[in-house]
Order: structure tokens, then sequence, then C-alpha cells
């Protein structure tokens, strides 16, 4: 509508002189009427010049003297012929207008102020503050000196407004079609495309911001961790089976079959395929002993062992069980020391919480050399862990089936001021190592973590389920930072 009265009025007109004063006339609001004079000038239907006009508006001091007179003219009429105390006169009008009033009444030599009294020096006066006020109020415009002795009083403010004065541009038509975007089969077909104005190309425009390419927390972790085993001569262990029979992920690790961890409660086992096909004959005899009888100074378990539990196929529990196949094909070879790392999926099934997944990472390394002690398996993780930015460490004694001794690893946190517990390691039992084959004096340190734990700490995430799994936030993904440093 306001498009139309616009160029309608410029058909059989030269100029809108003043857009106000138009958008008044048509009875259409004024913004609206400026919004369509922006566009058609845009596309250059219309010329149009700015018009600035100062207005001026009473300030809400301003309003109230326009409805109750100016204080010096109330202060005047509040005066009996008689004089008034300055106390009861204060009262009458109250502090504001008895103050302000007083000063402009004596400037305008109406009223002796003494030093109790007030007493009139004129008969009658005319408000012509109330009157001004009044008159730019209904919009006409006062002389310069008035408005200077308003604008001091603080009783108006100026006001701009913007409008416009508008003319036929070059592109000037009595409606505007709106140009075409797209060439489409329908106006190719119909012939309309003759006749059609299209859009011109904006060469200009910035497109869409390329989405992808974001880094999971995890994966920058993964990386940082896998840069320093790097950096201290390990070699990665290939960890791409998940799927692992009972015996490599329990057995071989000296993990005997009544072990809670076994159960179904701890661990996925698989429906189909439920078996392993091949284990290596002489060594499952050699594990079957050692978990029955001992040998190499053991006493053993001393129960029935089974092969059917050996051959349970299982998503695997932990990355010790790819060590377990790793140190076994060690031994067939000539003893040669190695120092190897993984760092991949596990599996548990755990009630799932804010600090538990049922699928989870592991973090592990081992190094497998003559003569190793407890004492170079601190000073390792003293190492590996002061790479994270984390050199105080304590250790707890605990147990795990296949070490011995076994120790809980706790780090200062700098950040959190606090003791957090960060790994588990120990050193692999001769009964796990000897079976297999390795030397007597043979000695393996290892240690394990949880991917997850530091992740959260690095990026303050309280929450395993916000870092993976199917209620990820891919607002986090792709806000993170490029890295963080120091754990
Ligand atoms: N496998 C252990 C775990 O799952 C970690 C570990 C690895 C402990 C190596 C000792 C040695 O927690």
């Amino acid at each position: 509508m306001a498009e139309e009265a616009v160029l309608g009025f410029l058909e059989k007109n030269e100029e809108i002189k003043d857009s106000g004063e138009f958008a008044v006339e048509k009875g259409i609001s004024h913004e609206e009427i400026v919004n369509v004079i922006k566009s058609l000038n845009g596309f250059r239907f219309v010329d149009a010049q700015d018009i600035k006009k100062e207005r001026w508006q009473l300030t809400a001091e301003g309003k109230t003297y326009a409805a109750n007179g100016s204080p010096e003219f109330q202060l005047l009429m509040a005066v009996p012929p008689e004089g008034i105390s300055r106390v009861e006169l204060q009262k009458k009008l109250g502090d504001s207008v008895f103050k302000i009033g007083c000063q402009q009444a004596i400037k305008n030599k109406w009223v002796e102020v003494g030093k109790s009294q007030v007493s009139r020096k004129v008969a009658h006066v005319d408000d012509s503050v109330k009157d001004m006020l009044v008159k730019i109020n209904n919009g006409e415009a006062p002389n310069k000196e008035d408005i200077d002795a308003l604008k001091r009083r603080k009783l108006i403010s100026p006001q701009v407004w913007k409008g416009y004065s508008v003319k036929k541009g070059p592109n000037y038509a009595p409606k505007r079609r709106k140009p075409a975007t797209d060439l489409t089969r329908e106006n190719l077909q119909s012939g309309e495309w003759k006749d059609l104005q299209f859009k011109e190309y904006n060469f200009l425009a910035k497109g869409f911001p390329i989405e992808g390419g974001y880094l999971h927390p995890l994966l920058k972790v993964r990386r940082q961790m896998q840069m320093i085993f790097l950096q201290m001569g390990f070699e990665e262990m290939p960890t791409n089976n998940y799927v692992e029979s009972s015996f490599w992920n329990f057995d071989a690790l000296f993990q005997p079959q009544q072990h809670p961890a076994r159960d179904s409660h701890d661990t996925f086992f698989l429906k189909e395929p439920s078996t392993t096909k091949t284990l290596p004959e002489d060594y499952v005899e050699r594990v079957k002993q050692i978990h029955e009888s001992g040998g190499h100074g053991s006493r053993g378990y001393g129960y029935d062992w089974k092969r059917e539990e050996a051959n349970k196929n299982l998503l695997r529990t932990h990355t010790t069980a790819v060590s377990s196949r790793m140190l076994y094909a060690l031994a067939k070879k000539p003893f040669e020391a190695k120092r190897y790392y993984s760092i991949d999926r596990v599996f548990r099934n755990e009630a799932v919480d804010r600090t538990h997944l049922a699928e989870f990472h592991q973090i592990e390394g081992l190094i497998c050399d003559r003569g190793l002690s407890l004492g170079d398996l601190q000073g390792v993780l003293h190492d590996f862990f002061s790479r994270l930015g984390m050199s105080k460490l304590r250790f707890k004694p605990a147990y795990n089936p296949y070490t011995e001794p076994s120790m809980e690893i706790f780090g200062y946190h700098e950040g959190l001021k606090k003791w957090v517990e960060v790994g588990n390691s120990g050193m692999f039992r001769p009964e796990m190592l000897l079976p297999m084959g390795l030397p007597e004096d043979v000695t393996v340190i290892a240690w394990g973590l949880s991917l997850e734990r530091p992740t959260m700490i690095l990026y303050g995430i309280d929450n395993i389920r916000d870092l993976f799994g199917h209620k990820v936030d891919l607002g986090l993904i792709k806000s993170n930072p490029i890295c963080r440093i120091g754990l």
C-alpha cells in the first residue's frame, strides 16, 4: 500500500516534498513510508534526498510547567497583597517550586524576598514561560532567544526528525515488478523469460560459512597422548579388534575364571559368534596349568580350569587384552626390549551415569625389558605425567590379578588444587609372563588410564555424556578450543 502510494503520487506529481507530511496525508505510518522509499531508492525507482529537521520537545520538568504554570508564576500567585512568611510560602509550594520560583521571580523583579518575609513588587504578570512551552508542545516554532532561555533551564530538548523528499529515479515505473532470481523450466517453456527482469548477481556476497572440519576434544587429547608416547620412543599396538576371546582378555592375564569381572554384569559376551575358533594350543595348555596348579614358584588358584569359559567371545573390557597378545608374539622370537602403547575403545556392561559410560577409551603403555624394577615404573610414570603438566605424583597400593605390585596413580592438579586419580599401573606377574615363554629375567612394567577423564578435566566438562555418546552437544564440538595445554 505504501509503495503504491509513493509510486502512484509520482506518476502525477513532480515531487513528494516531505515524507512526514505525505505520511499524514495518506494516513500511513511514517516508518512504513520511509522503508518503502529506502527500498525504491536502492533500486533507483526514485531519487530520495534526506531532510533533517530539528524539533523541540518538552522535558519532564517542562511538561509539568506547561500544565501547572512556571514556578515563578506559581510563586507570585501564592503571595497575597500583604506578603507572606518564607516558611509558610515554602510549605504552600513545596521545596522545588519554591526554590526555582524564588530565583526566577527575584530575577524578574516580581517579588522581594527578605530574611523572613516575601512581598509582591508587581500586581499582575503574564506567565510567558508557560505560554512558550504550550506553543512548543503544539508544534509552533518559537524564536531563538526563547529557545535559548528554555534550553538553559532544561525545559526543552532538541529532537532530530529525519525524512525524505522524493522524485522519480532513472528506473521509475508506476509499478514495481519483483525481479526474478532464477531462470526456471516453467518460464522457459511459457516464453515468459523474454519479458522477465532478472536480479543482478552480487559477486561480493559472502555466502554461507563452511561447516565441518571440527575435531572432537577426545581426538585432540588422543593426539597429544600419542605425541608423548612417540617422543618417549613407544610403538603403537594394533588395537583394531573390539571382539576378543575370554582367553586373551582374562585367562592369559592370570584372571581366574570365577573372577567377578568375568560375569555378564560387567562384561558384554557375544551371542554370534559366541566362541573363538582358534587359540595357540600349547600356550593354552600352559595357561591352564598355571591357573590350576601353578608353576615357576607359584601355587596357582587350585580350581578346574575350563576351556569353554576361555573360548567365550566378548567385547574387550580393557586394551590389556592387546598387550597380552603382543607380549605372547614377542616371546616367540629371540628377546628384544620393547615399548608399546595403545589408545582405543573398550566396553564394560556398566550403568551409565555422569562419570561412567559402557563404552570408553583406554590409554595403555608398557615397557618390556630385562631387570626392570618398581623404581623404573615410577620413573617412567613421572616422565609421562609431567609431559602432561602433572609433575607431582603419589602412588597407592592396589590389586590387579595380572600385576604385582599394583599401584593406583594420583596426580596433583594445579588448576583444581587437589589430588585426582589418574591411572592404574603395575608389574606384570610371572604367572602371566612365564607361560608365554618370555625369559625369566624379563620384567614388564605397565600402566593404563582412561582418555575421557583427562579430556573432561582439560575441557572443563563434568558430565561424560556431554563428551561422548548420543547426547553429545554438537555446539560444544564446534566451539571448543583448538588445544589445551597441561592437565
Ligand atoms: N587394565 C587396567 C584397567 O583396565 C589398567 C592397567 C594396565 C593396569 C596395565 C595395570 C597395568 O584398569
